[in-house]
């Protein structure tokens, strides 16, 4: 019999977020056709200005069990960072301000579950750019390749620590919250003009 049984609180999560996961997909506007070399630099500056501030915020918190997260090897500036400088982008660089709380552990996932779940629609975009514009992990196309074929198993050991986590309605609610906030934030992000 199998126990593959997807826990309730990531279906919340999932329905809850739709209409922001389209909006964000949109604001990307990255699958297009004739997506130039310029636009796709565009669109790496924009989520380091957002991850940049972001991942510094989480990691600073030493007092959350960040090591159960596995949160170095998830960390996706340095993947940034290094496609942005194989593609040649200015070093500096617009920086979000505009951030969700993170309060607390709960909070923490939440706003995790949509950087780590954007690297789901990564293995569809990584794709496209690759067709595009040439570019595979080496020559600027790292952060959407993100986990490769790990891809998958990163990201249920993240809904299983998350699931874990959510062990009462208020955690529950907390994460949902936080999930819900960082992509409103993240879409604010890309629909201001910051070029
Ligand atoms: C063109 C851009 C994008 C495409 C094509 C795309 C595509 C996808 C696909 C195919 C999935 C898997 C859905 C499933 O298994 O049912 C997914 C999941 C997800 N994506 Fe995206 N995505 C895009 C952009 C983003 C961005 C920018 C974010 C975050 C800022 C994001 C966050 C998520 C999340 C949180 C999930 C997990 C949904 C769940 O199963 O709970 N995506 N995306």
């Amino acid at each position: 019999m199998s126990t593959d049984v997807r826990p309730l609180i990531l279906d919340k999560l999932k329905q809850s977020t739709r209409i922001h996961h389209d909006r964000a997909s949109n604001s990307l506007d990255i699958l297009r056709v004739h997506l130039s070399i310029e636009e796709y630099r565009g669109i790496l500056q924009k989520l380091w200005g957002f991850y940049h501030p972001l991942e510094a915020l989480i990691a600073n918190r030493i007092e959350w069990p960040l090591s159960t997260l596995n949160f170095e090897h998830r960390k996706k500036i340095p993947l940034l960072e290094h496609d942005l400088h194989v593609l040649g982008a200015p070093s500096f660089l617009p920086i979000c301000t505009e951030l969700p709380e993170l309060a607390d552990f709960a909070q923490v996932l939440g706003c995790m579950y949509v950087l780590e779940g954007a690297t789901l629609g990564g293995q569809i975009i990584s794709r496209h750019i690759r067709k595009r514009l040439g570019l595979d992990q080496t020559t600027g196309c790292s952060y959407f390749c993100s986990y490769g074929a790990e891809t998958s198993n990163m990201w249920n050991t993240f809904c299983h620590i998350l699931a874990t986590y959510a062990s009462s309605s208020a955690i529950e609610n907390q994460i949902l919250q936080a999930a819900h906030s960082t992509f409103v934030k993240f879409n604010a992000w890309f629909e201001e003009d910051t070029a």
